[in-house]
């Protein structure tokens, strides 16, 4: 089915929110629908941003807030350039995992530095590219830590402080940004969620 334009989606939310297995779901529902998307990720689905995510997630010495946030938006501005812009002149369907509003939850809520400057920038990176529905999967801190297991990343490594600060700021982008975002609580059962999943994104594309 040809869509009249191409649709921009995040999915958002702090590290075990469950947010990858429901964008899985979403893009299969959609091919059942004839529907063509494309899943995409950030930070490291370009060539370039490859070696960006093995850094972010994986350097082993300490890491300047600011450069941590550089890093995260060269990886999306590239990211912007080659894979989303095309994809939706391609009236595509963009199922993308994490987007602008990670940086402001992990770097700003998390990490404390300011959101304001990281709008600022995050603008620049995507050249105004906001997403047209952003889905954050609230969870408890406590069960998305248990979800993510031991084998742990240099982010999901940080204190329950600071995922509970992630959490709690993509709760106040939710309060800050109605129109574009939809908290989806994800402490319940996959099924359940992904009802209220389908639920979002079939009123966005008329479904
Ligand atoms: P990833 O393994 O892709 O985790 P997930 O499946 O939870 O998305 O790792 C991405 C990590 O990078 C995750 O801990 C969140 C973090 N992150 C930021 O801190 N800022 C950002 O701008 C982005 C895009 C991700």
């Amino acid at each position: 089915m040809e869509l009249k334009k191409g649709y921009f989606i995040t999915f958002e939310g702090a590290d075990g929110c469950g947010k990858t297995t429901q964008l899985e779901l979403i893009s299969r529902w959609l091919e059942e629908n004839s529907i063509d998307n494309l899943k995409t990720l950030e930070p490291g689905d370009t060539g370039l941003g490859k070696s960006l995510r093995q850094i972010l997630l994986h350097y082993e010495k300490p890491v300047a807030n600011a450069a941590e946030t550089f890093l995260y938006l060269a990886d999306r501005a590239q990211h912007v350039k080659y894979l989303i812009q095309p994809a939706l002149k391609d009236k595509k369907v963009i199922l993308c995992d994490r987007y602008t509003d990670s940086t402001v939850a992990y770097q700003g809520y998390g990490r404390g530095e300011d959101t304001e400057r990281i709008n600022y920038l995050n603008n620049i990176a995507t050249g105004g590219l906001e997403p047209d529905l952003t889905l954050v999967f609230d969870v408890q801190s406590e069960t998305a830590q248990k979800r993510v297991g031991k084998d742990k990343d240099r982010l999901e490594s940080e204190g329950m402080d600071f995922h509970k600060k992630v959490r709690l700021g993509y709760l106040e982008l939710a309060k800050k940004y109605p129109h574009r975002i939809k908290v989806i609580d994800a402490n319940r059962g996959i099924e359940e969620v992904f009802s209220s999943t389908k639920e979002a994104i079939g009123e966005l594309l008329n479904l």
